[in-house]
């Protein structure tokens, strides 16, 4: 076996650099390729009779935005919300988008926050229909300063149910429906994360863990549907930077797009065939930054981005 000297080695770093650049620009080409180049792929999901998507948190944020975009472009709609007066409104709102088309939006009403959903039950209520879409959107943070040991148990647990709990056990209880449709077509389960899930934002570790849990329930249950067979039903974990919704009440920025505009590229990047992937491409660019550098950096940043942000969003809440 050949040992390296101290005269060989010198010859290594021109090849070690040639494999960095290599590298740095397939993440170039890759990015250009998925967010400029690459056919969009929603389409595909349109199939059968009276497809449906079905968006979980639709009453508000990028929930909202995703549905009004999936009706424009033909899905019939399953909506989620807690507030069934608001949810008339969206309805409303959605169906206002293309009064025309004749499709149909549904909705059910669960507050995810709560340990005692009947998940059975959502799943069979809906197991009639052609679901070809499945976004699992609700999520909430919920800003604060305190750590978990300040924290009660209960605001720890509500804040696990909805961006853990309930993803994982709604996603399971429409499996059967789901394998059912895609035996016609391609399905699609998105499963809305958060960079929080990825970087060490402060005050928010149930919150973050719940966003990485998901972030691995997805690409675990994409490959249980393969095992053992092959399959049309994927799972794909979409990582959202900031965007202003009704939680993130900052002003925008260009890394900080409106839900509206945000819920365009969230809809492109479904049926792109990955497990993960970053919608918008200056979240992207700052997700790629952020995760290359050494982590001691990173943490250095993001604390201070976080100090940042809850300065200004305390200053908004002062303006209400
Ligand atoms: N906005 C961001 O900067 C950002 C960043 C990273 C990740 N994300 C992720 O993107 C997703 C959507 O966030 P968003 O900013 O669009 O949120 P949003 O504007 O606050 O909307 C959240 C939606 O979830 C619903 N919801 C919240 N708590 C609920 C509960 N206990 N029971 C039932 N429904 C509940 C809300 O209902 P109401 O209308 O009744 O409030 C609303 O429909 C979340 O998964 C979030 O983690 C957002």
């Amino acid at each position: 076996m050949p040992t390296l000297d101290m005269k060989t080695l010198p010859a290594i770093f021109p090849l070690l650099g040639l494999l960095f650049v290599l590298y740095c620009l397939w993440g170039v080409l890759d990015f250009i390729w998925f967010h400029y180049l690459r056919p969009k792929s929603y389409a595909k999901f349109l199939h059968g009779t009276k497809p449906y998507a079905l968006i979980t948190g639709a009453t508000d944020g990028i929930g909202r935005s995703t549905a009004k975009v999936l009706y424009a472009k033909g899905f019939n709609l399953i909506l989620h919300g807690r507030n069934e007066e608001k949810m008339k409104q969206v309805v409303e709102e959605v169906k206002a988008v293309d009064p025309a088309s004749g499709l149909d939006a549904k909705y059910f009403i669960a507050d995810v926050s709560r340990s005692d959903i009947d998940f059975r039950g959502i799943g069979r209520h809906f197991e009639g229909l052609n679901i070809t879409l499945f976004v699992n959107n609700v999520g909430a943070s919920f800003p604060n300063n305190q750590r978990i040991d300040e924290l009660d148990e209960e605001f720890i647990t509500n804040i696990l149910n909805i961006n853990a709990r309930f993803p994982f056990f709604l996603t399971r209880a429409f499996l059967p429906t789901l394998r059912r449709t895609s035996r016609s077509g391609p399905v699609e389960v998105v499963f809305v994360g958060s960079f929080a899930g990825d970087v060490a934002v402060p005050f928010v570790s149930p919150y973050a863990g719940s966003k990485a849990l998901i972030k691995r329930v997805s690409r675990i249950l994409h490959a249980d549907e393969r095992v053992l067979s092959s399959s049309n039903l994927s799972f794909v974990y979409a990582n959202v930077g900031e965007v202003q919704t009704g939680t993130m009440k900052v002003a925008t920025a260009l890394a900080r797009p409106h839900a509206d505009d945000y819920a365009r590229y969230l809809v492109e990047s479904f049926g792109s065939g990955r497990r993960s992937v970053i919608p918008h491409p200056v979240h992207h660019i700052i997700y790629a930054i952020v995760t290359g550098m050494p982590e001691v950096l990173a943490d250095y940043i993001v604390l201070a981005e976080a100090r940042n942000l809850f300065k200004k969003m305390e200053e908004s809440k002062k303006t209400r």
